[in-house]
């Protein structure tokens, strides 16, 4: 028996399995044996590599991440990232990776996943796809505490600070028209707020979690926060490549785990108190 009459019984039987799975999913790659072109768009998802993915991260944003004195990443994104690929039988490293330039190093392939308490937005979801959402925020205002800021309209004819680049930086720009040279942007969030702080700017609007965070340990500053009931629920979700469905089933998988066993609620527990949700 020749290994071609073995080949030509194991391609039939391949191709009835497609045809077959042809019919309730849109399975990809099958019939496609003649094409030498690897892994194009069209082909199945590949197995999630068997190797320590990377984790991007910009930890600059506690509570949600930051470096503590022994340089290690912390935080809660850290947490529910560790325990969702513990649940999920995938093995992963946090690299500090700036926000500017974080989605680039992910679409490039240098950065596996991104968990960065990454806001969902429809413009992001175009370029890269997201797990189901982990965690609920909004913006929130910072002000020095005897500024007469009440809503966010009054921030019309201010000199406003926001990290580049983030969901604070696209309602400022809403606000105050995107080009407008009294929205100052900044690295980071922190840097804003010290800003806030040395009076460059009269107001910075940020995620809620980070601006209370920051307020809660910098009483020296002097801030207040207001919020304003107009700005939008935001979710974050962890991010992957664009098209990488077998990593992203794997997230999703986890983040279920988690829910389902509490892992979660003591995770937001831990860092947020008992309002878990
Ligand atoms: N949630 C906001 C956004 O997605 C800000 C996130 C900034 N995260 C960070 N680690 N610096 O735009």
């Amino acid at each position: 028996m020749s290994g071609i009459a073995i080949n030509r019984r194991f391609a039939l039987a391949a191709s009835g399995l497609c045809t077959a799975l042809a019919l309730t999913v849109a399975l990809a790659g099958c019939g496609k044996q003649e094409s030498a072109t690897p892994a194009a768009s069209n082909t199945a998802p590949a197995a999630v590599p068997a190797r320590v993915l990377v984790v991007g991260t910009d930890a600059a944003y506690t509570p949600f991440e930051s470096q503590n004195d022994k340089g290690d990443i912390v935080g809660f994104d850290i947490d529910v990232v560790k325990a969702v690929a513990q649940k999920a039988g995938i093995e992963v490293k946090f690299v500090n990776t700036p926000w500017e330039g974080i989605f680039n190093a992910l679409d490039q392939g240098d950065r596996d996943l991104l968990v960065s308490a990454i806001t969902i937005t429809d413009e992001r979801r175009q370029t890269m796809d997201f797990s189901q959402p982990y965690f609920d925020a909004k913006q929130l205002i910072a002000v020095k505490s005897d500024s007469p800021v009440a809503r966010f309209d009054d921030l019309k004819p201010l000199k406003v600070g926001v990290q580049n680049g983030t969901t604070g930086d696209e309602v400022v720009g809403k606000l105050l028209g995107k080009s407008s040279t009294a929205i100052k942007r900044f690295e980071s969030t922190p840097l804003a707020l010290k800003e806030l702080e040395a009076g460059g700017v009269q107001a910075v609007v940020a995620d809620n979690g980070v601006v209370v965070h920051y307020l809660a340990n910098n009483t020296a500053g002097g801030f207040k926060t207001v919020s304003d009931a107009g700005f939008p629920v935001e979710k974050y979700g962890i991010a992957v490549k664009k098209g990488n469905a077998a990593l992203l089933a794997k997230i999703n998988q986890g983040l279920e785990g988690i829910r389902a066993d509490g892992t979660y609620a003591k995770i937001f527990a831990s860092h947020f108190g008992a309002e878990a949700k």
